[in-house]
């Protein structure tokens, strides 16, 4: 029988960081789990109990009875209305330690402990973003635009003024646009209103920025009513704030949780972003389109593409696999004889293609579709590679890709930003006779929990 129930208060003492980013304590003689968002390990508190199961239970901060040294000021006033940064009231080397701790334990079974090497510090830990992403909406009554970022685990927006993880300009066009946009926003319960989201993408180089505007439309009412308005909107907006290079719509009216549709249209501007990457060995220039990936803190991006270049051997055969724009694929060719890239966005191969060119490499070879499908093709073909580097999204790896890549494959070099996807996707290569020779983990995302790693697998 369970000793707590909905509502109770009960002390706990934290026993650690989970890697969603709460804190673990186990209450009673059974050691029952419960979760308690915002608590950090060492910590002694009251705490209600606002969930649970048969197997554990969340609780919300009531009190803090005995405080971690390692609790800071949040690094943002809007740290308890928000959630952005989940862990930004934590001392940040400590917070590292506390990634190095999460690895350790989630891997220990599968990687010698000793390998398992300290997660690196990004260079950059505040206004890193290269991607912000805002929902829009509208007040009932006064029609106030609020843009910001939802509640944690919840569908309520915080208007968010001021984003200390963010470029700060960002904050200043956002109240541009809270104050001059001149169309309704969406909402959400009736599914009308035209403006859903703003994206911006930042060139961490040159603060160069994309604006995207994600309507609540088709290509034929978009055409008919907005193109123009949007036209003349945009062009003002990019006079007033001239690192705007690039203005787009995406036109989603689907009522799915996707935030973007696969149809972009050019407003005004630039068709590409460019973003600068180096280091003291190299410097390599990308093109971004608006709707293809790049990594979210670029400066924590060059850390880890050095990690994978440095343990490739030199006159290489590379399988860039989910490679986007081709930014590893770019950073590693001076130990690459052939790059070949396989990515399912078709305007990130087309920047890809464009990329290897701009970079000079000549030997390259581009397939665009699902990485799965081409993986199956690569094996009934026999192809061999020195290395195929994944950096699939957050879900991982397919298991049959994998099991498809494995007899093509001398190495696997493994780029994640999902731990748990990673430890799954490690068996699986482990019993398809892989051994990880070390992980190591990279600070891409400063004051969240979110972790970033790579593993090296060679063949048994
Ligand atoms: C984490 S990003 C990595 C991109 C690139 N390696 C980089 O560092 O910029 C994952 C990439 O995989 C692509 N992707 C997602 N699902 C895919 C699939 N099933 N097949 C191929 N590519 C996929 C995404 O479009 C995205 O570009």
């Amino acid at each position: 029988m369970l000793l707590i129930k909905l509502n109770d208060t009960i002390e706990l003492k934290i026993e650690k960081l989970t890697p969603t980013g709460e804190g673990l304590a186990r209450f009673g003689e059974e050691k029952f789990v419960v979760f308690v968002i915002g608590a950090l390990p060492e910590e002694k508190i009251k705490a209600k109990i606002t969930s649970l199961n048969k197997h554990f239970a969340h609780a919300q901060i009531v009190e803090i009875i005995e405080q971690s040294k390692f609790r800071t000021k949040p690094i943002c006033p809007l740290y308890n209305a928000c959630g952005s940064c989940n862990l930004g009231n934590v001392e940040y080397n400590y917070l590292i330690e506390q990634k190095t701790s999460i690895l350790k334990e989630l891997f220990c079974d599968l990687i010698d402990e000793k390998n398992i090497f300290n997660v690196i510090k990004s260079p950059q830990i505040q206004e890193y973003r290269h991607k912000i992403q805002y929902p829009c909406r509208q007040t009932k009554n006064s029609k106030r635009i609020l843009m910001g970022y939802f509640k944690t685990n919840s569908h309520d927006l915080t208007n968010i003024k001021f984003c200390p993880l963010q470029p700060s300009f960002i904050a200043e066009i956002t109240q541009y646009l809270r104050d001059n946009f001149e169309f309704d926003c969406y909402d959400e319960k009736r599914d009308k209103g035209l403006l859903k989201n703003v994206l911006y993408r930042v060139s961490n180089y040159s603060k160069d920025t994309f604006l995207t505007f994600v309507l609540n439309c088709d290509e034929k009412n978009y055409k008919k009513y907005y193109e123009d308005k949007f036209l003349a909107f945009s062009k003002k907006l990019s006079s007033k704030y001239p690192n705007i290079v690039g203005i787009f719509a995406n036109l989603n009216n689907k009522k799915t949780n996707k935030i973007t549709s696969d149809l972009t249209l050019k407003i005004f501007g630039e068709d590409c972003l460019i973003e600068t990457l180096e280091n003291e060995i190299q410097t390599k220039k990308y093109k971004i389109s608006a709707d293809s990936f790049f990594q979210v803190n670029p400066k924590s991006a060059v850390e880890l593409f050095e990690i994978v270049r440095k343990n490739i051997k030199e006159k290489s055969s590379v399988l860039d696999a989910y490679g986007g724009v081709g930014a590893i694929g770019i950073w590693v060719s001076d130990k690459a004889n052939k790059i070949t890239l396989v990515e399912e966005n078709s305007s990130a191969c087309v920047m890809a293609k464009e990329n290897f060119k701009l970079n000079n490499i000549e030997n390259f070879e581009i397939f665009s579709g699902d990485a799965t499908k081409h993986f199956e093709n690569f094996k009934k073909e026999n192809k061999i590679f020195d290395y195929i580097i994944l950096d699939p999204p957050r879900s991982g790896c397919e298991e049959k890709g994998l099991k498809d890549i494995a007899p093509l494959a001398k190495n696997i070099i493994y780029v994640s930003c999902n731990p748990m996807t990673l430890k799954r996707d490690t068996k699986t290569l482990i019993n398809c006779g892989f051994k990880p020779e070390f992980l190591q983990g990279v600070d891409m995302f400063p004051y969240t929990n979110h972790i970033e790693s790579v593993v090296l697998f060679t063949k048994k």
